[in-house]
């Protein structure tokens, strides 16, 4: 049996910053609401309007090739996770496979929004596991900005733009991935969706004029739920593989809100110094979130950690992925 591992990772964040105090003077909000609220100090924005998400998720891959020395030719598949396609018919998959030079893979797109770097990397690791496929790329990449109105001082605060890639190739080590827990209730489409521009409310001048291209949100039962389900799946993949939190090195968890990951962390019984946070910097890039992480904290993984990841986001989709680095 092989199994499925890691081997490299690659990132792209936009140069372009957008500060609290640069939202101070877009919306009536403070920088130290935000931070206190949030945990949000900044997020980058891709705002050259030539380029879109698959421009980020194709930098991600570049740097991906760069760092593991693997040529485009090489990979067999790519998945991407991303709520924010370029278009809605066609796959960003197709486009990133193009721009990079994917000769060889054939490639499609996974919509879980802030969960769907997890479903994608269960997916393409089960790709890996068949034997059927030595390298597979899986990105999470979102450009939120696009969907984003910067007159609600409720959402537009919180979102930001970037692309995170991984590598994974088979093992017979006994490392990489080992379980996954996920859970979809699609009840809790009501409170986080972007409501226009797909078949049930096509894109025409009234939906645009009444702002539905834009994403919505119930903060606070988002909020709830988010502790809840990342909570009760971290517990179920551990209970499930005979492992307590003190065998658990890091937690990566989706970075939506300081307190949210505070309050996983918390109740998991993690110390701070084992969750990954990078939210200040990026806020949340929905997909991207978990791989943006392994972007800039590989270097304090060592071979054979025990790694979790958890993500909750629109559907409600969630869940949580067990591994050893
Ligand atoms: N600046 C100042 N005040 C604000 C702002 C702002 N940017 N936004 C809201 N407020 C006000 C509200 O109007 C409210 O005022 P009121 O009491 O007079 O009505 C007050 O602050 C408190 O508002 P809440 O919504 O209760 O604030 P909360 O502490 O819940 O924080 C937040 C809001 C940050 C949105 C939080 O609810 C949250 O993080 N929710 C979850 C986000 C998330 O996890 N999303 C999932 C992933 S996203 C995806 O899948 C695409």
């Amino acid at each position: 049996k092989s199994n499925a591992v890691i081997t490299g990772v690659g990132g792209f964040v936009p140069d372009n910053i957008l500060s609290n105090s640069d939202l101070e003077k877009m919306v009536d909000t403070n920088s130290d609401w935000i931070v206190s609220r949030t945990g949000i100090k900044e997020r980058r924005i891709l705002t050259d309007p030539t380029l879109a998400t698959s421009d980020m998720a194709v930098a991600a891959v570049k740097n991906l090739l760069e760092n593991t020395g693997v040529s485009a030719e090489e990979i067999d598949c790519l998945i991407i996770a991303t709520s924010t396609p370029d278009h809605l018919l066609l796959s960003t998959a197709s486009i990133v496979c193009d721009k990079v030079g994917l000769s060889n893979a054939w490639a499609t797109d996974v919509n879980a929004a802030c969960s769907g770097f997890l479903y994608a990397y269960t997916l393409g690791a089960s790709l890996v596991e068949s034997n059927r496929y030595k390298k597979v790329i899986v990105i999470g990449a979102d450009q939120n900005s696009a969907i984003i109105n910067y007159k609600d001082r409720n959402t537009c605060i919180l979102f930001g733009d970037g692309a995170g890639a991984v590598l994974l190739e088979p093992t017979t080590e006994d490392i990489g991935l080992m379980d996954s827990v996920f859970k979809t209730d699609g009840h809790g489409r009501e409170y986080l969706l972007v409501p226009g521009g797909g078949s049930k409310i096509p894109a025409t001048v009234d939906s645009v004029e009444a702002n539905q291209h834009y994403i919505r949100q119930e903060g606070r039962i988002v909020f709830k739920a988010a502790i809840k389900g990342m909570t009760e799946t971290c517990t179920e993949v551990l209970k499930r593989n005979d492992m307590t939190i003190d065998d658990v090195n890091w937690l990566i968890p989706h970075q939506a809100n300081y307190r949210i990951i505070h309050a996983v962390g918390e109740n998991l019984g993690l110390s701070e110094d084992r969750v990954k946070v990078n939210i200040d910097r990026y806020g949340n890039t929905t997909a991207a979130t978990i791989p943006l992480c392994l972007w800039d904290f590989k270097d304090d993984f060592k071979h054979n950690d025990n790694v979790i990841f958890t993500a909750f986001g629109a559907g409600f989709s969630w869940g949580a992925t067990l591994l050893k680095w």
